[in-house]
């Protein structure tokens, strides 16, 4: 027999909260998630309560565990900023938020402690080398002496345990607090680290939120000066409410230069201003395909529309990395170009890319032209 919403609601109700009611009875659970024998779903708490609650996420993960049937559970401790107790499905939806959201705002979205400045590396469509573009990117920045960190915020299909071959899990700190994994000089934290690669992610709304919440908050991630965030594909709903919950400098935005891209780059631009964060520009990716062969260049998916869409859109032009075997080869090998071929032409491209954008941050662009951003909690 399948498990069902309410074996696990019922053998919740065997645990205790820190008050001493059963787990359900305090309005703290988020939506649970039930599929193929994994059950995954958050506890809200009031960030002051943390410490009190951790020991009541434990027993609630070996409760459901013991469930006959569940092969795996997940429960993600998440700590509100305050309130507390209302649970993350109370929360309203991104649209309703959104359309509350002040032009002109009057909060901010709270920083994260000795991070800079956080950006995110966008795209309307999926596969056009976000992830890739990223770490590279990630990587460029560190070759300019900034401490630099990456997020993989893609909660569906995280790429970072991949691209940079990292199988280890992070360590906790103090129970409740995560250690990110250090590699090639980058502070990275992705929620692949945390869950089996064939793990069907079927999370929610709800749950991808707090899990994305976490990694922000609940990291330990030192003093940076600039973290990366590998977004998810699509401007829906979700990826809206991630570019309000993350206290953003700025966007930037992968397109591959054929038009189909470039209508989803400009939802993806479109978005970010929705929110009024401000998008540091478009790079053309898979710009020119080079024979690794013969040295040929051939205009695969054509070349120029994101330089030609980044000027009607009055947004920055960043630059282009062409469509060549060895970007993808060292990526699917954990080892990113910048790494293994440092001084090759293409972690040039990925530098001078990178510098385009510093010099943004530094003179401050990114921050000035963002009107405040009221977070949703
Ligand atoms: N410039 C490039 N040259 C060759 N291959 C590339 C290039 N950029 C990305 N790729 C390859 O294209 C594929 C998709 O890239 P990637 O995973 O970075 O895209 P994505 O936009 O993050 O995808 P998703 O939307 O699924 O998150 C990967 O196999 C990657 O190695
Ligand atoms: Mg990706």
């Amino acid at each position: 027999m399948p498990v069902t919403k309410d074996d696990v609601i019922a053998s919740l109700s065997q645990v205790a909260a820190p008050d001493g009611r059963p787990l359900p009875a305090t309005g703290t659970l988020s939506d649970i998630v039930v599929g193929d024998g994994k059950v995954f779903f958050s506890i809200s708490v009031d960030a002051s309560a943390v410490q009190a609650w951790e020991p009541v996420r434990k027993r609630a993960e070996a409760a459901v565990k013991a469930i006959p049937g569940v092969q795996s559970a997940m429960v993600a401790l998440t700590a509100e900023r305050k309130g507390g107790g209302d649970g993350a499905a109370a929360r309203p939806s991104p649209a309703a938020a959104a359309a509350a959201r002040p032009r002109s705002g009057i909060g901010d979205p709270v920083g994260v402690p000795g991070v800079a400045s956080i950006i995110a590396v966008a795209s309307g469509k999926g596969g056009v080398g976000k992830s890739t573009t990223a770490v590279n990117l990630a990587l460029g920045l560190r070759d300019l002496g900034m401490k630099v960190g990456v997020l993989d915020a893609d909660i569906y299909g995280p790429s970072m345990p991949k691209l940079l071959a990292i199988r280890e899990k992070p360590q906790t700190i103090g129970g409740t607090r995560l250690k990110p994994i250090e590699r090639h000089g980058l502070t990275v934290m992705s929620i692949g680290f945390l869950i089996e690669e064939d793990t069907p992610m079927i999370w929610r709304g709800p749950m991808v939120m707090s899990a994305l919440t976490q990694m922000l908050r609940e990291v330990e991630w030192g003093t940076l000066d600039v973290m990366v965030v590998d977004m998810p594909p699509g401007t829906g709903d979700a990826q809206l409410t991630m570019a309000q919950q993350v206290p953003l400098k700025g966007a930037v935005i992968v397109s591959t230069p054929q038009d189909l891209a470039l209508i989803d780059a400009r939802r993806g631009i479109a978005m970010f201003r929705r929110v009024n964060v401000p998008v540091l520009g478009i790079i053309e990716n898979m710009s020119t395909f080079i024979c690794p062969n013969c040295g040929t260049r051939s205009d695969i998916f054509g070349h120029g529309g994101a330089r030609h869409e980044a000027e009607r859109l009055k947004v920055p032009f960043l630059g282009e990395v062409p469509l060549v075997m060895s970007i993808r080869e060292t990526s699917d090998a954990g080892l990113p170009i910048v790494v293994s071929e440092p001084e090759g032409p293409h972690a040039a491209a990925y530098r001078a890319i990178a510098a385009a954008i510093r010099a943004q941050l530094d003179a401050g662009t990114a921050g000035r032209a963002a009107p405040k951003i009221v977070i949703d909690a």
